[in-house]
Order: structure tokens, then sequence, then C-alpha cells
């Protein structure tokens, strides 16, 4: 089996709560190198990350994901943490009254196109012989089946649309770059900024720490089958309808 010493991490979202989570939590481990991704500058000091600032434009992920080309490192993780439920200008929305199309598409970038620009890019970073799990952070509401409650239009469309897109590319990762396995993944209710204003309604056991649900995740890459196809995924493991 590879050594875990050779395995190189990818963290995009790494400013987020979940995403600092799983940096810290691949730090701990004995892995080789860690490149964290993130509007917002470093606050972690080791000598195996490497932690690069990103605008998420279509130029500068370009650019990072050539520069990982051209480093040829190995890498065996990937996970993506971009996600918004409320801004500045917008909040969940509980009735049909309150959708605004800015606000809309914003969370539609954010939420589905963002992480759907890395995984286009990231195809020559991670085609090659080298397994690789590339893990989304998803989110139950994006479950058009489990969708009983309704509101919140915009976080559950944008997350729908993310594992259809999410799907789409499974597929053709599957002919060009069969290596890599995709997770759509939900971390559960996490106390994080996103979540904050909506936890009051959350018992205290069902409310996890980041550093729990980076624990789980990275426990589930470390045992994922990687030729199946993308999974949709709890923070347990257990499978989401879609
Ligand atoms: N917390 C929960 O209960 C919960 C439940 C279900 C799903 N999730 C999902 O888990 C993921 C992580 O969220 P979190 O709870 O850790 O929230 P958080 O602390 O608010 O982190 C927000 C994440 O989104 C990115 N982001 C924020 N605004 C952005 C923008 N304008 N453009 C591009 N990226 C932006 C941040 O990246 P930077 O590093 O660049 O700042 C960071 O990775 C999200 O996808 C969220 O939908 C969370």
């Amino acid at each position: 089996m590879e050594k875990l010493e050779a395995k190189t991490a990818l963290v995009i979202g790494a400013g987020g709560a979940l995403g600092r989570a799983v940096v810290d939590r691949l730090l701990e481990q004995d892995i080789g190198r860690v490149f964290a991704i993130s509007r917002c500058s470093n606050k972690i000091t080791d000598g195996r990350l490497d932690w690069w600032q990103c605008d998420y434009s279509e130029e500068s992920i370009d650019q990072i994901c050539a520069k990982l080309k051209q480093l040829a490192c190995p890498i065996s993780t990937v996970t993506i943490c971009n996600g918004t439920l409320h801004g500045a200008n917008y909040l969940p929305e509980k009735r049909i009254e309150s959708l605004e199309s800015e606000a809309m598409l914003q969370v539609y970038k954010i939420n589905a196109v963002i992480p759907i620009m890395w995984i286009k890019s990231l195809l020559p970073v991670l085609a090659g012989k080298h397994k690789c799990i590339l893990s989304v952070f998803s989110a139950r509401v994006g479950s058009i089946n489990d969708n009983r409650l309704g509101g919140w239009y915009s976080y559950r469309a944008s997350k729908a649309a993310l594992n259809m897109l999410l799907k789409t590319a499974s597929i053709e990762y599957a002919r060009r770059a069969a290596n890599v396995k995709l997770i759509a993944f939900h971390p559960g209710t996490t106390d994080t900024p996103l979540s904050k204003p909506f936890q009051g309604s959350v018992p205290d056991e069902k409310l996890f720490t980041p550093d729990f649900v980076a624990a789980q995740l990275l426990e589930i890459v470390g045992r994922v089958n990687p030729t199946s196809g993308l999974e949709f995924i709890d923070w347990n493991g257990k499978p989401i309808q879609w």
C-alpha cells in the first residue's frame, strides 16, 4: 500500500470553519503536503502547508491548477468546501415572495458554479494512475426526494444543481480520469458561521463540531471504494436519496 507520507491533499475553501478543520485534521495525519486555497490569508503554521489565496475567478482557478499540474504532486484527496446560506444581502427564503434573482444567482455561483469550475480545471491535474477521492460539501436539503418542509429555495436548488453537476462530471471523469472518485458529502448540522443563525431548534447532540465532521469525512475517504461511482452520503457514511 502507498505510504501516507507520499500523499498530497488539496483543500478548496480552506478559510471556512469546515475547510480549516479538514486542513487541521490532515496535518494531524502523516500527510506529505497540503495545498489550501482560500480568499483569506493563512493562519496556520506548518511546513507541509502551502496556502494560496484565490478570488475564485475562472482565471485564478486555472492559474492554480496550472501550478499544481507543474508541481506534479500525487494528489490523493481533494475537498471542496465552498458554500453559502446567508450573506450581507440575502437570507434563506421562507416564502416564494422573498425570491430575488440577484441573491439567487450569487448563491448558485458559490454553491454550484465555483465547485464545478474547480472540477473542470482539475481534470488534467488529477487524471492518471494515482487514486484520488474528490469530496464536495453538498447538503441533505439539496435532495429532491427529501424535501418535505419546503423553504430555503436558493440553497436547496443550488445544492441540487451541485449534485447534478457532480453526477454529470462523475460520468465524464469515469471516461477521462477513472482514477478519481467523487463524493457529494453532507456534514450534518455543524457549528459554523453558515449555520449559526439557524441552530436554535437543533438539539446539542445533533450539532456537530467542525473537527468531528472533518474526522468523519477523512475516515470515509480512507475506506471508500475508489472504483464505485458518485455517492451522496452523510457524515456517517450513510447514503442520501437524490
Ligand atoms: N455548517 C453546516 O451546518 C452545513 C450543513 C450542510 C452543508 N454545509 C456545507 O459545508 C460547506 C462548508 O461550510 P461551513 O459550514 O464551513 O461554512 P463557513 O464557515 O461559512 O465557510 C464558508 C465556505 O464557503 C466559501 N465561501 C464563502 N463565501 C464565498 C464566496 N463569495 N465565494 C467563494 N467561496 C466562498 C469559504 O471559502 P474561503 O476559504 O475562500 O473563505 C468557505 O469554504 C458549505 O458548502 C456548506 O453548504 C454546512
